[in-house]
């Protein structure tokens, strides 16, 4: 992870064990054209596939996190050529990343931005941030998971209040309503959340996939084959070094040292 120069995203390092991927197209807002999600992806499973990297910051810029589907690349496409694409398939591979991602929000997260956000495993919004999902006044709806994650974020009337009028809501808003994690100081955003996923990246990396695996289940799944997938996990991790030396350096009153396995 991190070598390589890509045309719409930058990649970097900023502390040992985490990948920072900014989203890097400031005249379009970070709109999200084709080429710039296949760059998302191929950096995201870089960053997943590098034994060195826990965890994963996703962000863009103070002004735009992304302000949605590219709306100029989508406007002549007919039914026709998305169906035959499947267009916007391949934004749901971010889903798939097994390492935690934290996405650091400022400004705007429209549409497709907004589903991106909630394709992470963590936001954290700078106290400018602007959500919402205007696709309605664009003559279509949310593509990219926007009525099914909002809803399951914030609640059934609350997304529909949304989604139907296309109302932006504030950094505080996502705050209360269970959607951002945290809000942060514009400027403050990134390091915050390079903190939180050096924090992350700092435990047994079996544990903390495990974890963001069960949590994930509880949106697929009904509670009690919620609880059996996370009692298999939890069982799971006991034939670990990571839960020996956890434990163990819990009852020696010493730090753990985690090796991943
Ligand atoms: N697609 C393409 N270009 C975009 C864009 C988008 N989603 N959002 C902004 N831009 C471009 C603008 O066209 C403009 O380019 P030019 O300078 O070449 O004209 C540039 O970014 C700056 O934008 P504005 O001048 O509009 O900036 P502003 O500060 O006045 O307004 C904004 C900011 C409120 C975010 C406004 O740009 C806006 O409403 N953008 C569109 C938001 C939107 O509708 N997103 C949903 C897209 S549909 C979708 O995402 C489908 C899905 O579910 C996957």
């Amino acid at each position: 992870f991190g070598d390589k120069k890509y045309e719409h995203i930058l990649t970097s390092t900023p502390v040992p064990k985490v990948a920072l991927v900014t989203l890097n197209r400031p005249k379009a807002l970070n709109a999200l054209c084709t080429p710039l999600i296949k760059e998302l992806n191929e950096a995201l499973q870089a960053a997943d596939a590098d034994p060195t990297i826990g965890a994963i910051v996703l962000t863009g810029s103070e002004k735009s996190f992304a302000a949605g589907a590219d709306i100029k690349e989508m406007k002549d496409k007919t039914v026709t050529s998305v169906l035959n694409e499947n267009f916007i398939e391949e934004w749901g591979n971010m889903a798939n990343i097994k390492k935690p991602i934290i996405a650091a929000v400022n400004g705007f997260a429209l549409g497709g931005g907004c589903e991106l956000a909630m394709m992470a495993d963590i936001i954290y919004a700078g106290a400018k941030a602007k959500f919402g999902q205007p696709e309605i006044k664009l003559g279509v709806i949310p593509g990219a998971g926007g009525t099914q994650r909002l809803t399951r974020a914030i609640g059934l009337y609350r997304a529909n209040h949304y989604i139907l009028t296309g109302e932006m809501f504030t950094a505080q808003q996502a705050a209360d309503w269970g959607l951002a994690a945290k809000v942060y100081e514009p400027a403050q955003l990134v390091d915050e959340s390079v903190k939180a996923a050096a924090q992350i990246a700092s435990y047994g990396q079996l544990a903390v996939q495990a974890a963001k695996a069960s949590v994930h289940q509880s949106a697929e799944v009904g509670l009690r084959a919620g609880l059996e997938f996370e009692r298999v996990r939890f069982h799971g991790l006991f034939g670990t070094h990571d839960q020996k030396e956890g434990m163990a350096a819990f009852a020696e009153k010493r730090e753990p040292n985690f090796k991943n396995e």
